[in-house]
């Protein structure tokens, strides 16, 4: 079923009620066919660095450091995302044998970890393009900003390492001028999860996305839910598939894939 508005209803006051009371979050926010899943991503103890590094990413969670409970959400959420994308994906995946990737604003990296390890994919080289940053400007499907970059590129080395993910590069956006165009492509295989598309539309990176896909490439963007001009995408082949998030529980939203090649898309 595509969308559950009571479950998403009863969930989303869950949440509220324990916020209020300073209760932390429940594993019960989490979508529990997703929480069952095989855990590919494992998130280490919460120090306060990595705790303030999440809340600049992700402001929506509420994490303590030092806390069993909040680092065991956050690695059952992070977990369960991958898998609601992976299901939604898997007739595109299965296909792919990508001899380069580039995961375009990876935050903690849970993308990266998780197909390197679930696609057998550790040998491939995997390019991360992201920045540390002191702010969040999120917006929704909204303007581009080239000082938009939240994340910490020492913490994200730092998970990678724990998850023991091997062949990767860490490109330092900002020292990139905050642009696409000068990371070392073509790309098979491209993907941007709730950054470039959701927070930032993509029509303000499209030309710098199609330059770096070889024509056989794919690339896989998050959409907000207020995106809804297609026209952003002139004539370039695309598909919009649904998938199941893991936060809070029921809750659906869309996955654009983009080819360069209608034929890739055919599957
Ligand atoms: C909500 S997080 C998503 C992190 C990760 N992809 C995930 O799904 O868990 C958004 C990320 O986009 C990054 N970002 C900010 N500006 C960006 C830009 N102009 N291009 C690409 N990524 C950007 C931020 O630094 C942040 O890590």
């Amino acid at each position: 079923m595509r969308r559950q508005p009571v479950t998403r209803f009863v969930s989303r006051l869950h949440t509220q009620f324990r916020k209020k009371l300073a209760l932390g979050h429940s594993l019960r926010e989490l979508e529990p066919s997703l929480t069952a899943e095989e855990l590919v991503f494992r998130a280490p103890p919460l120090t306060p660095e990595l705790v303030d590094t999440i809340r600049l990413i992700s402001p929506q969670f509420h994490l303590e450091s030092g806390e069993e409970a909040s680092r065991r959400f956050w690695e059952l959420n992070q977990n369960g995302l991958c898998w609601g994308e992976y299901r939604a994906l898997e007739p595109f995946l299965r296909e792919l044998d990508p001899s380069k990737v580039l995961d375009i604003g990876p935050g903690l990296g849970r993308s990266t970890i998780f197909f390197k390890k679930k696609m057998g994919w550790q040998n491939v080289p995997f390019h991360l393009y992201e920045s540390t940053g002191t702010s969040t400007k999120y917006t929704k499907a909204g303007p581009r900003f080239d000082d938009s970059f939240c994340g910490n590129l020492e913490v994200l080395r730092a998970i990678l390492a724990f998850n023991e993910i091997e062949n990767f590069e860490v490109f330092d956006a900002q020292s990139m001028g905050a642009s696409l165009a000068e990371l070392p492509g073509a790309y098979d295989f491209i993907y941007s999860f709730f950054a470039i598309g959701f927070h930032w539309s993509i029509g303000h990176f499209l030309d710098e996305l199609l330059g770096l896909m070889n024509d056989r490439a794919i690339g896989f963007f998050t959409l907000h839910d207020r995106f809804t001009d297609f026209s952003e995408l002139g004539d370039t082949p695309h598909r919009v598939v649904d998938f199941l998030g893991s936060w809070p529980r029921g809750r659906w939203s869309r996955l654009l894939v983009l080819a360069k090649n209608e034929e890739i898309l055919r599957r």
